[in-house]
């Protein structure tokens, strides 16, 4: 059992990684796409921003909750207390894995589902990107950092584990 813990504890780790470094993929993306305003080139790197987001959220945010799942189950903890007792430190952690799940159904998914036809339009001719897919670019963005920083608190009380 004491193996499969470990492995656990090491995958979710792992995948909690790739969720939180959605923040240097977006970083190097801004970066790219500086001195890219208003050129050809400005569109093709907003879709691919907006791929790499999601896939590293995807696979991240599935990742640690399914494992985070397997956890709960080889330390007996509960969930939301049910299934057994869930200390304060992983009742933060659930509550705001639920969070982080809202904000990606509630936000981020419609933005993305709301850019794809934007980008096909968009990339009719010469590539432009219209103020549409600005402002839905900055919602999808803005509403990853929140996420990133869930995530974040996630990983400190998962490694503090406080006994309060
Ligand atoms: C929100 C995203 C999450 C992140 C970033 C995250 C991250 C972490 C980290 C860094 C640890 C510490 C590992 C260690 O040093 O021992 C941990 C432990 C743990 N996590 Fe998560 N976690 C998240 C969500 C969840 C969820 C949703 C659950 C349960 C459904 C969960 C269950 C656990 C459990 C049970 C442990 C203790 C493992 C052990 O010590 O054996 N986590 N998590």
């Amino acid at each position: 059992m004491e193996v499969i813990r470990v492995l656990l504890v090491a995958v979710h780790l792992l995948l909690a990684g790739i969720w939180f470094a959605q923040i240097i993929a977006d970083w190097g993306f801004s970066r790219a796409r500086q001195g890219a305003e208003g050129k050809a080139v400005e569109l093709p790197l907003m879709m691919a921003q907006v791929k790499v987001l999601i896939l590293m959220g995807q696979v991240g945010g599935i990742g640690v909750l399914l494992t985070g799942f397997g956890l709960l189950w080889v330390n007996g903890y509960g969930l939301f207390n049910v299934g057994g007792l869930t200390p304060t430190w992983l009742l933060i952690k659930q509550v705001g894995m639920v969070i982080a799940l809202a904000l990606v159904f509630g936000l981020i998914a419609p933005a993305q589902r709301k850019l794809a036809p934007a980008f096909i339009a968009a990339a009719k001719g010469t590539p432009r990107v219209t103020p549409e897919i600005t402002q839905l670019m900055t919602q999808l963005v803005g509403v990853t950092r929140l996420v990133n920083l869930i995530v974040l608190l996630a990983v400190l009380l998962g490694v503090w584990k406080p006994a309060v």
